[in-house]
């Protein structure tokens, strides 16, 4: 009877453990935004602008997508027969290869002009348009934000649709592989470093 009672009361303490940290997790699943972290972490955060990880998808406004200096030569033109006004994203197009998302928010597919790769120093090839998997054409829903996007949640046809667009099917805290897609959500640290 004694040893059952001391199980039963180790069961609760563990319980009530669990139940703390989960409530001190909550707090420490917030995301800061990287501008924030750049406001202390100012260094790194020059490096990080130039390596490309923040531009794994861009929003574009009419105009071609930004590289910084002295990185991507980027995609000077859109698609064949389409204008910048009819992109609504450019994913990629800081290493090798860009794809393009329209004002729906679906990513372009077809047999051609539906990828840029990049000229290549290194293989020695010019940049050209190509085929972008060409089953799903004319497009397909953007669900790649895992590992292009921070904070990434997937929901599905239905939605919610980041910005609004029926063919993104997930919302993200920020667009591109930021800060807190590698170190996790910030907000309690950049509160209080200390
Ligand atoms: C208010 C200023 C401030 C903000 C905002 C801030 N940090 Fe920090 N951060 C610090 C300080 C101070 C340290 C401790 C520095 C040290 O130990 O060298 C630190 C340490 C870190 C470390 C650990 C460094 C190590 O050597 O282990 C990481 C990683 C980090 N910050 C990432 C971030 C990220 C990501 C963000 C945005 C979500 C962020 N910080 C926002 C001030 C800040
Ligand atoms: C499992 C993780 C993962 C998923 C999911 C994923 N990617 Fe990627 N993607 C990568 C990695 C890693 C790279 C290489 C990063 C680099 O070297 O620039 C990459 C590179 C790219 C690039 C080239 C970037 C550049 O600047 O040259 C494009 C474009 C791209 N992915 C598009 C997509 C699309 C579209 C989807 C969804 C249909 C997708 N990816 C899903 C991991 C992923
Ligand atoms: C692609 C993943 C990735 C991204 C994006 C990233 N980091 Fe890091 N960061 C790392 C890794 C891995 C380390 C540890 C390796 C090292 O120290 O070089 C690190 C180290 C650090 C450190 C401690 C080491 C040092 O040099 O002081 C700080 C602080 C930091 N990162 C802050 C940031 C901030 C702020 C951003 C955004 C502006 C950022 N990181 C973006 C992966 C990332």
């Amino acid at each position: 009877m004694f040893r059952y009672q001391i199980g039963l009361f180790i069961v609760l303490v563990l319980a009530a453990l669990a139940t703390l940290s989960d409530t001190f997790a909550t707090s420490d699943r917030e995301y800061a935004g990287s501008e924030t972290c750049a406001g202390c972490h100012a260094e790194i955060s020059e490096d990080y602008l130039r390596s490309g990880h923040p531009l794994k998808i861009q929003k574009v406004d009419g105009t071609p997508p930004v590289f910084p200096q002295g990185t991507s030569p980027g995609v000077l033109a859109p698609p064949a027969g389409m204008d910048w006004e009819e992109i609504s994203y450019v994913i990629g197009g800081y290493g090798w290869k860009a794809r393009f998302m329209d004002r729906d928010g679906y990513i372009l597919t077809g047999e051609a002009n539906r990828q840029f790769n990049l000229a290549n120093d290194q293989l020695g090839t010019a940049g050209r348009w190509t085929s972008y998997d060409p089953k799903t054409a004319p497009r397909k829903p953007y669900t790649c934000g895992d590992c292009h996007t921070t904070g990434w949640r997937k929901t599905g046809p239905e939605g919610p649709h980041q910005d609004g667009l029926p063919g993104i099917h997930g919302i993200w805290q920020e667009p591109g592989v930021t800060c807190e897609a590698c170190h996790g959500p910030g907000a309690l640290h950049a509160a209080n470093p200390t």
